[in-house]
């Protein structure tokens, strides 16, 4: 039987510098989409999918990532005094949502190195990893649909997308063969491919995996741009035993940049329950096209 899969972590302790300036004092998990910081969209898919212990990788200056999670006795009192109290269960809510454990990354040494800085409240259990600026749109949440993929199989799972041949250069790309459904067994992964991408199914930011991923991390040398790479640790999984991707339904945001921020926006704001409607009349009102007035030449054609 396979080990319960109940712990998520989030690195969180990245730069952000393709949100600057923007991310330069406020982290790039605590920017708004429509309501809720990026972050507890992450937070929220992982305990939809059953996780209850999340681990929180951050780095100086991120607290206020932990502050959100946290009791504000202030300010639950003075919503109380003035009767706000909608208002109130909704900040008792996030602050009731879950316990989270910290742990720093002192410095920023790539995305493996954030990873392997859980292993000890990780443990010796299989786990999730969530990129929360990775943000998904989906009936289902991402990371139960591929629970189910470890479920049957015990081995690693990490999230596909289709992108077209134009865009594989921008992704770690997965070499292998599609099986049944959605279902995807890797053989290998190319990061970021100039020419003949072994696939189009691009590697995003969900990720389940068994704690021997550790070591392969430790053993792992400094990569591009001289950070540990975890795609490199999980090439070297790929070669210990059956490795899975699954095509996900749904739509992926990389709300960590600008335009896929405001796509992922729009996108939120469209189905938020007060605003849906407002927001798109205004967005029909400002795009709509220019009224057409036939030019000169046309109307003295035409006469
Ligand atoms: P990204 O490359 O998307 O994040 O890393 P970044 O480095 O913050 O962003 P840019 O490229 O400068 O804009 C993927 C994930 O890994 C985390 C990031 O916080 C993000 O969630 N990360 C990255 C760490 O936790 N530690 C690191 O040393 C690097």
């Amino acid at each position: 039987m396979t080990d319960t899969l109940r712990t998520c972590v989030f690195p969180c302790a990245g730069f952000g510098t393709r949100f600057f300036p923007a991310t330069k004092v406020i982290p790039k998990e605590m920017l708004p989409l429509v309501d809720k910081p990026i972050l507890q969209y992450g937070i929220e898919e992982a305990r939809d999918s059953g996780m209850n212990k999340l681990v929180i990788v951050t780095s100086k200056g991120k607290d206020t990532i932990l502050d959100h999670f946290d009791r504000t006795a202030e300010l639950e009192r003075s919503l109380r005094e003035r009767n706000k109290h909608d208002l109130l269960a909704e900040v008792d809510l996030v602050s009731r949502m879950v316990d989270l454990i910290s742990v720093r990354q002192k410095e920023a040494l790539g995305l493996g190195h954030a990873v392997l800085t859980a292993r000890d409240a990780v443990g010796n259990h299989p786990f999730a990893v969530v990129l929360p600026d990775d943000v998904i749109l989906a009936e289902e949440p991402c990371l139960l649909q591929m629970r189910r993929v470890f479920e049957e199989t015990g081995r690693p799972v990490i999230a596909l997308m289709e992108v077209s041949a134009e865009e594989t250069s921008r992704y770690g790309i997965v070499a292998g063969e599609l099986e049944s459904g959605r279902r995807f067994k890797v053989t290998d992964m190319v990061e970021k491919p100039k020419a003949n991408a072994p696939s189009r199914y691009a590697i995003i930011g969900r990720y389940i995996l068994p704690p021997e991923v550790f070591p392969l991390i430790e053993q792992t040398e400094r990569g591009a741009g001289g950070e540990i790479q975890l795609t490199d640790a999980l090439r070297a999984l790929v070669q210990q035993g059956d490795f899975y991707g699954y095509v996900f339904e749904g739509t992926r945001y990389d709300a960590g940049e600008k335009l896929g921020y405001l796509k992922a926006t729009v996108d939120y704001a469209l189905r938020h329950p007060q605003l849906a409607r407002e927001f798109r009349a205004y967005l029909e009102s400002v795009a709509a096209p220019p009224a057409v007035t036939a030019p000169e030449s046309e109307t003295v054609a035409a006469s």
